[in-house]
């Protein structure tokens, strides 16, 4: 036996728009991920320096359809139950709650279709944990406002928060404000619904942006607590420890500010203040931030509950610019760590970095911490007799979970649950595409666009049942 607790949520992850289609179904409005194509332009769009609106007609836009699971969520769920899942990490699309975000009432058709999923869930006895915003603005809000640049966001988000808080006060424990709230530094149309116009200072709005965000978080962290003083409320951040590339303090160091460049967004969430570096930092880089009269307040007195992250990879940095080769990760940059093999994608493949990026944030803020995203993405093949053989998945997830149990199991770190990513295939947020696939479940669609949307268990789908039924022995 572990330590894992017989409460440990074993569950799997996917957002709203990377899985659930019906873009204008059921009164939705049009979110700013529906507007990110697919194929080269991709990351020029989500980085924020080509307008949608430039864009060629034919774009083929991946998340309008994705895998249709607006339509197919009974039958997917079913899958999930099957595999045992004790709980299920989704989204909430924002524009299909406030279609334009600014209407005086939601959309009750939406409202009902998250009901109708999580009383599914519930059917089930599946926890539901809601991302409440995962990557998606209103497009509304952004056209009229530039999106979270304006503080006007903060008064639709909590709005918008209010809402579902009170809707599913009864039946949603686990919440988190947003995804990878430091995406917004690195693909800032994508994290936040945010352009860099010409003659902008792009840290100055960067930055401006991500302290509206922090200040609806705590005051939704507030709201929450009034409604049900029972819900735990979480931020999530795109983690992976950055390593030095060499011995050479220069390097320590390097690796040191590239992490807290990402800390910064947790250490205001869970400590509630901006931590000195960061003043430090946007006072050489001349960031005057416009801070409401109560925001620090806010901010001390709303602080959340526990710490969400994605873990794919770790990170390798140089103080030398000349020095190591690059490599792909999860968005965020990083060196070539010899040590290390990658995936078909680049991103490197690290179980152990795990344990030390689970050590560092408990180290860090001394609170639970929750695994929402993990997992490899790789292309699949269907053989001759219809089975999906992924070993290398089953692989890369096994020797995971071992260092995470031997996080809690040895060192101490206390930990809610674990969600791998894209329990289902889904789209891929970086580029865009379906043959990028992390499922247990097979959904039968390509690049472009064509398929039957049939869903087909992998071989990964039997091992990842045995290892929530016995709570991970199996794998000793
Ligand atoms: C995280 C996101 O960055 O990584 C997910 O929260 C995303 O939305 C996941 O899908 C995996 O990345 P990708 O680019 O392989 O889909």
């Amino acid at each position: 036996m572990n330590n894992l607790p017989d409460n440990f949520l074993w569950g799997g992850a996917t957002a709203a728009n990377q899985c659930e289609g019906a873009y204008l179904e059921g009164g939705k409005g049009m979110g700013t991920v529906d507007v990110i194509p697919w194929g080269p332009i991709r990351r020029d769009v989500m980085q924020g320096k080509l307008n949608y609106k430039e864009l060629p007609e034919d774009s083929y836009y991946p998340s309008r359809e994705a895998i249709d699971m607006y339509h197919h969520y009974k039958e997917d769920i079913a899958l999930f139950a099957e595999m045992g899942f004790k709980c299920y990490r989704f989204s909430f699309a924002w524009s299909r709650i406030f279609p334009t975000g600014e209407e005086a009432e939601p959309n009750e058709e939406g409202l009902k279709f998250y009901e109708d999923l999580i009383d599914e869930l519930l059917k089930y006895n599946i926890q539901p944990i809601v991302t409440i915003c995962h990557f998606d603005v209103p497009l509304h809000l952004y056209e009229k406002y530039g999106s979270w640049k304006s503080r006007k966001l903060i008064d639709a988000y909590v709005k918008y928060c209010e809402v579902i808080f009170n809707r599913f006060k009864d039946k949603v424990k686990y919440w988190m404000t947003f995804n990878e709230i430091n995406m917004l530094m690195h693909l800032p149309f994508m994290g936040a619904g945010i352009t860099i116009e010409e003659g902008e200072n792009e840290l100055q709005v960067k930055y401006q942006a991500a302290h509206n965000e922090l200040v609806a978080s705590a005051m939704a962290t507030k709201l929450a607590k009034t409604i049900n003083p029972d819900f735990k409320i979480g931020c999530m951040l795109a983690a992976g420890q950055f390593y030095p590339y060499s011995c050479n303090p220069n390097d320590v160091l390097s690796a040191l500010d590239k992490d807290r460049e990402n800390y910064f967004f947790i250490d205001v969430q869970s400590r509630g203040e901006y931590p000195r570096y960061a003043k430090k930092f946007l006072e050489r880089n001349k960031i005057v931030i416009d801070m409401g009269l109560e925001d620090e307040s806010i901010l001390k007195e709303n602080t959340v509950d526990f710490i969400a992250f994605s873990y794919y990879t770790s990170r390798l940095t140089s103080a030398d610019p000349e020095v190591g080769e690059k490599t792909a990760g999860n968005v965020i940059k990083s060196l070539r760590n010899p040590y290390l093999k990658a995936s078909e994608w680049g991103w490197q493949i690290d179980p152990v970095g795990l344990r030390i990026t689970m050590n560092s944030l408990y180290d860090r803020y001394q609170k639970p911490l929750f695994i929402v995203e993990n997992g490899l993405g790789a292309v699949d093949n269907i053989e001759e007799d219809g089975s999906i053989q992924d070993d290398y998945r089953i692989e890369y997830l096994k020797a995971h979970i071992i260092e995470m149990i031997k996080a809690v199991e040895e060192d101490g770190v206390e930990l809610i649950g674990y969600t791998p990513w894209g329990c289902i295939d889904l789209v891929s947020a970086s580029t865009g595409e379906m043959k990028k696939r992390y499922g247990f479940i097979y959904v039968d669609k390509d690049n472009e666009g064509k398929g039957t949307l049939e869903r087909r268990k992998k071989k990964s789908f039997d091992w990842y049942k045995e290892v929530i039924s016995t709570n991970g022995d199996c794998l000793k």
